[in-house]
């Protein structure tokens, strides 16, 4: 009885009362403050999705850890390489993982967002025609992932840019991805990154997402992929 009133408990605690998994793995902070991208993403859906959200990825991959699944020194880069022989719980919170903390990096506050490069801007309309094409599709591979998931700009092999998606917390850096290459861009197509101001208007929030885009970064992303 006393356990099962203990665990009842637990239960009723908000979950960020509730211990967090140690180990190797730790939220890495997000670099501006929950309110810094309203109107466009409101504070209480980016504290819900930094501080819960992408704490439980973590918290999977420190427990994967103490079960023995993954070495205490694994890198998340080699996970996602090796994603076909991972168990669901590594391949989707190693996903997770980098796919959060790439996000976060590539939006930035008002005045802080910066301008495509012009090697990424010649790059994107020799591909797509000019950048609102690019835009566009963009935007139809989120609104066309289907469940949850992410659109991605990439470079693939080739050096080449192209536009892809992944269900869930796939990406093109795992070795079961359709379409693979070095994410330079991504937007979270899950309903947690939208829905309490989107609703089910996934579209309007690709379109709008725009208007946070941390376009150095994305730049800087661009340069760092090709001298790979
Ligand atoms: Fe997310």
């Amino acid at each position: 009885m006393r356990n099962t009133l203990a665990v009842l408990a637990l239960c009723t605690m908000p979950a960020a009362a509730l211990a967090q998994q140690e180990g190797p793995f730790s939220l890495p902070e997000l670099p501006y403050g929950y309110d810094a991208l309203e109107p466009v993403i409101d504070a209480e859906t980016m504290e819900l999705h930094h501080s819960r959200h992408h704490q439980s990825f973590i918290d999977n991959l420190n427990s994967a850890v103490a079960d023995g699944d993954i070495a205490e020194d694994a890198q998340v880069e080699d996970l996602l390489a090796s994603a076909s022989t991972q168990t669901d719980r590594v391949r989707n919170s190693a996903g997770g993982h980098w796919n959060h903390t790439f996000f976060w990096e590539l939006m930035a506050p008002e005045g802080e967002r910066g301008e495509m490069s012009s090697e990424l801007s010649e790059a994107i309309t020799a591909v797509f025609g000019s950048e609102d094409d690019f835009r566009s599709a963009f935007e139809q591979a989120g609104a066309g992932q289907f469940g949850s998931g992410w659109a991605w700009l990439i470079v693939d092999d080739a050096g080449q840019l192209q536009v892809t998606s992944t269900p869930n917390q796939d990406n093109p850096l795992m070795d079961v991805a359709e379409v693979q290459g070095t994410p330079i861009l991504g937007n979270d197509v899950w309903e947690h990154a939208y829905y309490l101001t989107y609703n089910n208007r996934r579209g309007d929030y690709l379109e709008t997402w725009w208007d946070v885009v941390n376009w150095d970064q994305v730049s800087e992303n661009y340069a760092a992929a090709l001298a790979e």
